[in-house]
């Protein structure tokens, strides 16, 4: 069924011919990534739609996993424009968020829709998010990049591996894969925009990207459960 998976930020899942005719294209373009100082808004991405069947134990989880990461994105970014947003990155780190705004709200409109519980943490990474945004921009604005990378990172990891589970799974759910696609493209070019920005050159980028993959890992572990 899979021809190839990649499993590094930098690369695409493709389908075979047979899977990408049927249902989607997955290759999808990538927009020009926000460079630094960019400016620009994305589109809003979902309205309200109406109740569909409960989900599956397989749809359940990764429903509330990513509700929940795209929750802690939107306020990672919040967190980096409360000390940044004035300053020269002030719209490179608007778009981002922008974008997570979408992401977050979009996963609040299918949790509505599938009837899935959020998971009990949310107040915790709510003020978490927060936190590791604002802390990481108040050591500088490579420092924030840094936090972005290493938080997008695991994040296109994470999506890639839902997209493998949906596409192998009996019934794959056509617009929950689309949905994904596109927000690992543009986590992914989060990732590129923190290169770009000098994340590499922030003090201790190794120590520091490694904790935070961590967090953000066990985070995601418990986000699937409870
Ligand atoms: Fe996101
Ligand atoms: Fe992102």
């Amino acid at each position: 069924m899979l021809r190839n998976i990649c499993r590094t930020p930098g690369q695409r899942l493709t389908l075979t011919a047979a899977a990408s005719a049927r249902w989607v294209h997955l290759s999808s373009n990538r927009a020009a990534t926000a460079a630094c100082g960019t400016d620009g808004k994305s589109a809003a991405t979902d309205k309200q739609q109406p109740l569909r069947p409960r989900a599956n134990a397989l749809t359940d989880e990764i429903i509330r996993v990513d509700h929940a990461g795209e929750l802690g994105a939107d306020r990672i970014y919040a967190g980096q424009m409360a000390i940044l947003g004035n300053g020269p990155m002030g719209k490179t780190i608007e778009h981002m968020w922008e974008q997570e705004k979408d992401h977050r709200k979009r996963f609040e409109n299918l949790i509505q829709q599938h009837r899935v519980r959020p998971t009990i943490m949310t107040p915790i990474w709510n003020v978490a998010g927060f936190m590791l945004g604002a802390g990481t921009a108040l050591m500088g604005e490579k420092a924030a990049m840094a936090c972005t990378v290493a938080v997008e990172t695991v994040i296109v990891e994470h999506y890639n591996d839902q997209l493998r589970q949906i596409m192998e799974s009996p019934n794959p759910d056509k617009e929950l894969l689309e949905t994904i696609t596109k927000f690992r493209d543009e986590e992914q070019e989060h990732h590129d925009t923190g290169i770009e920005c000098g994340a590499e050159q922030a003090p201790f980028y190794k120590a520091m990207t490694e904790v935070i993959k961590i967090g953000c890992k066990t985070a995601i572990a418990i986000s699937k459960k409870i």
